[in-house]
């Protein structure tokens, strides 16, 4: 029999009893976490979003109707509770907040009957993913999920005072827009009253912004929904938030200063960690060389080592070869690694090979100072010293070399880097290693599109030096781009961005766009710029994933209060459904639906 509120109300929450309330009468409101019957008393744990507190009924103290009303309630019942907070008389529970308190039922409402849920409500239970999802809304009434989206509310709160002092603007911009060039796919709204036409969700507001900027709004932030249609992966969602910004009259500094302090104020305010500022820089070329990888994990050392002046004439074919083929050889020296099995070894080569490496070359020095090497019959005493020395290996110390073009052997190596950070250890959840990694390529080479495509995107202004190689050498422009970087995740991007006519057609150019596709795709854009532009720059941080980084979360799932699985389904809605002919009709829309092989 479920009962109504008629005016009851709440005068706490159940995890913000204290002590100080002891002897005064309080109404809790919540879920029913777990009710123990003893025969004459009964303990019920009720829950909301704060914690848990126990009550108590005595068969002795408590009205014969309200006991028996009790005796029925069961798990993930919505009870009202009305008592007189008291000090525990039983047992104190350590592990609870109000563990040494109680309230002594004086009534109690059954707001709401529970059926059993398919699964427990408790962190410690380990529950499917799917199910987690299909039944989000229980989900989100464990601790662990409440103190997420608690968290993710206090950075959205923090970010918001500190740009509203910095005097940022947060400023909507539309959802149903033209297509951004983000690079992946959109996601497309059919229009009913334009035939044939449609509506693209943003990829980010990336040209609103800087219209904002054309528009004197000088300072704009938002806390925005992004739509991309590409595969998810654990550090990306189909749709995410971002915490987008835009500043007029700005260059890199002006963007990275605010954004630092920013970002030591609001892991200060909310995780209590210290950011010393200046964050690190470092260029991309760099980034790439050292460790292969523009986002690189600073929390440890094992950096590339470059090989190829030693290896030349070596006597080791596949070496040689990549040199002579203009290719690299490098490697990486693994303290302690050289106890590794040979099997653990050779399941290096793997991951190498997944980045498209042909092979992994390794060197163990045994703690007697020999060297165990299927390559080390090629190679004279002379070399495998110089090696040793170039890579600061000592006894006991393994070597491991990719030989290829430099891009492979770097990504390859940045892999197999992580892959070991995290076999032996070396990635320190309690460090915050913060980096910001600047001058980009420009353009990277697309082999799916066969053109250039932009790296961030083609709003990003040249590097003043390179612009002459927009004309001759477009693979060796840099930008003004930037992104932050926590711990090996990409946390956030921006750029300056071009604020001239001529340079934005000339980028168009190396894109591979005639004037016509340009006009016809950002022509309103454009024309935006010959009415006077003010020097712009700006950010986004993927704030889905600074809040995962926060909590040292590892999948963006446990931030998002109701996230997309693999397939960009959600399995509670079951979005995305069929819908019916009169809609498709009213849309002008047929489908055409192939079976894939
Ligand atoms: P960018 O494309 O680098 O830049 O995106 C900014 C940040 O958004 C996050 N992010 C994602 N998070 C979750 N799921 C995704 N699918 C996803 N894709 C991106 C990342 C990324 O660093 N308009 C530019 C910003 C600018 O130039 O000002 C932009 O969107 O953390
Ligand atoms: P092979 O002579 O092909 O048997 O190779 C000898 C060793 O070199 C093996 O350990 C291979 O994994 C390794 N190797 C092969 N190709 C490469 C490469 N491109 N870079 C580094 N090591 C390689």
């Amino acid at each position: 029999m479920e009962e109504l509120l008629q005016g009851l109300k709440r005068t706490v929450y159940c995890g913000e009893v204290t002590k100080e309330q002891v002897g005064q009468v309080h109404t809790v409101m919540g879920w029913v976490q777990k009710q123990r019957n003893k025969g004459s008393l009964i303990f019920i744990d009720l829950r909301d979003r704060t914690g848990i507190v126990q009550a108590v009924l005595s068969e002795d103290e408590t009205d014969p109707a309200i006991f028996e009303k009790a005796s029925h309630v069961r798990s993930e019942y919505v009870l009202a509770i009305t008592g007189l907070v008291a000090m525990r008389e039983g047992a104190v529970n350590e592990k609870l907040g109000t563990g040494f308190l109680e309230i002594k039922v004086q009534d109690l409402r059954i707001l709401s009957e529970a059926q059993t849920t398919p699964f427990q409500i408790l962190d410690e239970v380990e529950v499917k993913d799917e199910l987690r999802l299909k039944y989000r809304y229980l989900d989100l009434r464990r601790p662990r999920m409440a103190r997420n989206l608690l968290l993710r509310h206090q950075v959205a709160q923090a970010v918001r005072q500190f740009l509203d002092r910095e005097r940022f603007l947060e400023i909507e911009t539309p959802m149903l827009i033209k297509s951004t060039p983000e690079g992946a796919r959109d996601y497309l709204v059919p229009s009913r009253v334009h035939a044939g036409k449609f509506y693209a969700l943003p990829q980010s507001p990336q040209m609103y912004k800087q219209l904002l900027m054309i528009g004197g709004l000088d300072r704009y932030y938002q806390i925005v929904r992004c739509f991309r249609d590409e595969d998810l992966r654990a550090d990306r969602q189909p749709e995410f938030t971002q915490i987008d910004m835009e500043l007029s009259f700005a260059e890199e500094d002006d963007v990275m200063d605010v954004n630092e302090r920013l970002l030591a104020q609001v892991c200060k305010q909310v995780v209590g960690w210290e950011v010393p500022l200046p964050i690190r820089r470092m260029t991309w070329q760099e980034a790439m060389e050292r460790f292969g990888s523009d986002k690189p994990d600073l929390r440890f050392g094992m950096e590339i080592v470059n090989i190829e002046d030693l290896v030349g004439q070596c006597g080791f074919g596949v070496f040689e070869s990549a040199i002579q083929n203009g290719g690299s050889v490098r490697g990486l020296c693994v303290r302690g690694g050289a106890s590794m099995p040979r099997k653990q070894i050779d399941s290096l080569t793997d991951i190498v090979k997944l980045f498209k490496a042909k092979g992994l070359a390794w060197m163990a020095f045994q703690e007697d100072g020999t060297v165990k090497s299927p390559i080390a019959k090629f190679l004279s005493q002379e070399t495998i010293e110089a090696i040793k020395e170039r890579m600061q290996a000592e006894n006991g110390d393994l070597l491991l070399f990719v030989a290829d073009q430099k891009n492979i052997v770097l990504t390859a190596l940045g892999n197999l880097r992580l892959e070991l950070g995290k076999r032996f250890n070396l990635m320190d959840p309690e460090r915050h290693e913060f980096v910001w990694i600047t001058e980009f390529p420009m353009f990277e080479y697309s082999e799916e599109e066969n053109r250039y495509v932009a790296m961030h995107h083609p709003f990003t202004m040249p590097m003043e030096e390179d612009l002459p190689l927009l004309e001759t050498d477009p693979a060796r422009v840099r930008a003004k781009a930037y992104d932050i970087v926590l711990n090996g995740v990409e946390l956030g991007g921006g750029s300056v961005r071009i604020h001239s006519r001529e340079i934005q057609e000339q980028v168009f150019k190396c894109l591979g766009f005639t004037m016509e596709q340009a006009r016809e795709q950002f022509g309103f854009f454009m024309e935006a710029f010959s009415y006077g532009a003010p020097p712009h720059a700006g950010l986004a941080y993927g704030f889905d994933r600074l809040i995962m980084l926060l909590l040292g979360e590892d999948n963006l799932r446990e931030v998002i209060a109701f996230p997309k699985v693999k397939d960009a389904s959600c399995p509670m809605s079951d979005a995305p459904s069929e819908v019916d002919a009169l809609q498709l009709a009213d849309l002008h829309l047929k489908l055409d639906i192939t079976e894939k092989p």
